[in-house]
């Protein structure tokens, strides 16, 4: 974690053998949108987009992850820790069309780079409101969905599945 970070935020809680380790995954994720806001804040919009791309193939992969154990775990319930598995699905959609938003604003920047700083900060109120969406998101899966996962798998069948996580993807 960045010693700018707030303590505790993300991350703690990764023990081994836990699906908990893949807070560690969002604390990476939520590191690259803040590196996308330096180089905008540096009005380096090329920079800041080549940011947001690495973030959203990254946390594209974390969630097809997630969602491909929804699939193998909960599938016949359709729900998880007693919530639907729409309410993590809707969440992931919320988060893929944000990035997909800031995306657009960001290649508007490089393209006519504007005089004043507004359209930035603009930017940057609503990325706000990505921020706090996103640590909400991280808390229902630490406290509901990870053990959930835990809890749906034995010791060996969860250290096959973190493993699928941690492979990279193949080459397209
Ligand atoms: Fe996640
Ligand atoms: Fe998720």
């Amino acid at each position: 974690m960045s010693p700018d970070a707030p303590a505790g935020r993300f991350g703690d809680g990764g023990e081994p053998g836990s699906f908990l380790e893949l807070l560690a995954d969002h604390e990476r994720l939520f590191e690259q949108f803040l590196a996308h806001q330096d180089a905008l804040i540096d009005r380096d919009y090329g920079r800041a987009l080549d940011q947001l791309r690495v973030l959203e193939r990254e946390l594209d992969e974390h969630m097809r992850g997630e969602e491909q154990l929804f699939a193998e775990l909960f599938s016949r319930t359709g729900e998880v820790a007693g919530a639907p598995l729409q309410l993590f699905t809707g969440e992931h959609r919320h988060l893929r069309e944000s990035l997909q938003e800031f995306e657009r604003a960001t290649r508007d920047l490089l393209a006519a780079p504007p005089a004043s700083a507004r359209p930035i900060v603009e930017l940057l109120d609503e990325e706000a409101l990505f921020k706090t969406f996103f640590r909400h998101h991280d808390e229902r899966e630490r406290n509901l969905l990870y053990p959930a996962f835990d809890r749906g798998t034995s010791a060996a069948d969860r250290r096959a599945k973190l493993e699928r996580f941690h492979r990279p993807p193949p080459k397209a």
